[in-house]
């Protein structure tokens, strides 16, 4: 079996190119131009390595960018008070607060003051409802860029077994709900599943989204089986170095899995691609 190692770096430049056009027909045909809001609160140094990033990408598709960073001590009421004028803002059709947040703040209660239609992330509980009930909506990012690659791959989703490790609101249960929309049929596993190795052996699509370092092993994966690792985990190594790793042991996998995306290279593109394929849905939702 070889294994192809999908590049999701080229399929975000591809996607990238392809919102650029769109956003480039709509500012000719209808005068308006898709924007952006990004909200950092305080100076954790990750998050304003992302920050940096969706901001230049936003700009490159031809977006406006708007970036706002409030300091770290910045109350609960005066962070809803900025997503309140953003979402008063006609200029603004996607809104993005970065998480996580700082203690005081309280994630849910910020997620859902951003009006659903102004939702890039997918977050709000309205969208995530539409998902569960198969209603358009926006939908969260990371699994929205792991359907496209899968659909890329398979072409038709319908009766394969996906296995989804992990149950977050941000990837796990949103990638079962889209997955469930395709027509497979989906197992949500988690920390207390019992015997996971044998779970995942019966899956012709595995996605891994856990945050534990290399966890699934090349013997766990049926041979032909697509593997999607949304896993980034930063490994020390010695000399006080490190490196990315996801949550799947790659090299483990070649040769028995049909394709893996890589990390990094796989699934992280894909997210900020998908943030602006969001903002430029909102937009042309904005227009009806
Ligand atoms: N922090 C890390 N990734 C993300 C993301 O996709 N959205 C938000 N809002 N915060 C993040």
């Amino acid at each position: 079996m070889t294994t192809k190692l999908i590049d999701g770096k080229a399929f975000a430049e591809k996607l990238r190119a392809d919102i650029a056009q769109r956003v480039a027909k709509l500012k000719a045909d209808n005068g308006v131009t898709p924007g952006l809001a990004v909200v950092l609160v305080g100076n954790n140094p990750a998050s304003e390595v992302y920050v940096r990033n969706k901001a230049k990408q936003t700009k490159e598709v031809g977006m406006n960018s708007y970036e706002f960073t409030l300091p770290e001590n910045t109350s609960e009421a005066d962070l809803l008070a900025k997503v309140n004028e953003l979402n008063n803002d006609k200029n603004v059709h996607g809104i993005l607060v970065q998480l996580p947040l700082p203690k005081h703040i309280n994630e849910e209660s910020v997620i859902n003051a951003i009006s659903p239609a102004k939702d890039a992330d997918g977050f709000h509980v309205i969208n995530a409802g539409k998902l569960a009930t198969g209603q358009d909506g926006l939908v969260p990012c990371t699994p929205l860029g792991c359907l496209m690659m899968l659909k890329d791959h398979f072409g038709d989703l319908s009766g394969k077994h996906a296995v989804i490790i992990g149950r977050s609101n941000i990837v796990g249960k949103p990638m079962a709900a889209l997955l469930l929309k395709e027509s497979c049929t989906v197992t949500i596993a988690h920390s207390k599943t019992v015997d996971l190795s044998a779970m995942v052996k019966t899956a012709d699509i595995v996605v891994a989204a856990v945050g534990k370092p290399e966890m699934v092993k090349g013997s766990w994966i049926k041979s032909g089986a697509v593997v999607i690792d949304v896993g980034i985990n930063r490994l020390p190594l010695e000399g006080g170095k490190s490196k990315l790793v996801g949550d799947v042991a790659t090299s483990e996998c070649i040769g028995i899995a049909s394709a893996i995306t890589p990390v990094p290279g796989g699934v992280g593109p894909m997210t900020i691609a998908c943030l602006l394929e969001n903002t430029y849905r909102a937009c042309v939702a904005a227009l009806k």
